[in-house]
């Protein structure tokens, strides 16, 4: 079988292009779109991802307010930041990349967050909106792998989708949302004993574990649709340093009926699904005001 590489980066950029209309909508309406992204210490994949934010936000004409804090900021002074951007009218979405410093509840952070500018849709206001079939801000990641899957034409009523991994970032959004197109969805996690016999049952495969090429073709169906949400550094071997995903990639090519590939997959669209939420987040403020 031949196995179709799905190119989350061209799928990004055409999504990218579309919401220019939608800046321009805004722009003659004297509103620009603002996205406050706040990192709290250094580690460096963080960063590269605050940086990366930073960047698509720029070229896609939304304003972006980046805010650096010490590893060493308390939650009280988080929380006042926060406080202040809620408060901030060029501000129309707050991002806060996790996993903040352990000192700092996240959930607190994320409990404080305006819902109407929770571009993330982590507040249990907008994950109860999710929930109920309502969703307002959907989850970036887990909204850029169902656009990745209709983009592939993969057909999700009645078939069988397997979550690997069940955190509130991608996991838990992600099974509510195959859910709502009609799958059948089981969500694995660390303590499934043999994820391989689960695995093999799915139409349809997401990956949101952080472990490198777990995922092997022994364990997936021939023809079955896989969406690789990992982002991992090769230990070891040629290839050390470089990323890689959750799935065998190599390994997969001829047994999967469609991939996406790291990097190139799923990452680009994380991005662009948050400007898309940020560009949300500033429509309906401006239908309030
Ligand atoms: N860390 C890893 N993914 C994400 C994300 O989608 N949003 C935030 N805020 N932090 C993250």
């Amino acid at each position: 079988m031949e196995t179709r590489i799905i190119d989350g980066a061209a799928l990004a950029r055409s999504i990218r292009t579309d919401l220019t209309a939608r800046v321009a909508a805004l722009a003659a309406k004297n509103a620009r779109p603002g996205l406050a992204v706040v990192l709290v210490g250094d580690d460096p994949a963080s960063q590269v991802y605050v940086r990366n934010k930073s960047r698509a936000c720029n070229e896609a004409g939304i304003a972006s307010f980046q805010h650096t804090l010490a590893a060493s900021t308390s939650q009280q002074e988080l929380l006042a930041l926060v406080g202040k951007l809620n408060a901030d009218p060029a501000v129309h979405g707050i991002l806060v990349q996790l996993p903040v410093p352990k000192h700092i509840s996240a959930d607190a952070i994320i409990r404080a967050i305006a819902p109407e500018k929770d571009v993330d849709g982590f507040h249990p206001e907008n994950v109860g909106l999710l929930a109920t079939g309502n969703a307002r801000f959907v989850p970036c990641t887990p909204a850029g792998v169902m656009r990745l899957l209709a983009h592939a034409g993969v057909d999700l009523a009645g078939r069988h989708a397997v979550v690997v991994g069940r955190s509130n970032i991608v996991g838990k959004p992600m099974a509510l949302l195959l859910l709502e197109k009609h799958a059948t969805v089981t969500i694995c996690h660390s303590r499934t004993p043999d994820l391989g016999a689960v695995i093999r049952q799915a139409d349809v495969v997401v990956a949101a574990v952080g472990k490198a090429r777990m995922i092997t073709a022994d364990m997936v169906k021939s023809g079955a649709a896989v969406i690789d949400v990992g982002i991992n550094r090769i230990p070891d071997g040629p290839d050390a340093g470089k990323l890689c995903g959750d799935v065998d990639f190599a390994g997969l090519l001829g047994r999967a009926g469609c991939m996406t590939p790291v990097p190139g997959g799923v990452g680009p669209m994380t991005i662009a699904l948050l400007l898309e939420n940020t560009v949300l987040a500033a429509e309906l403020a401006t239908l309030k005001s």
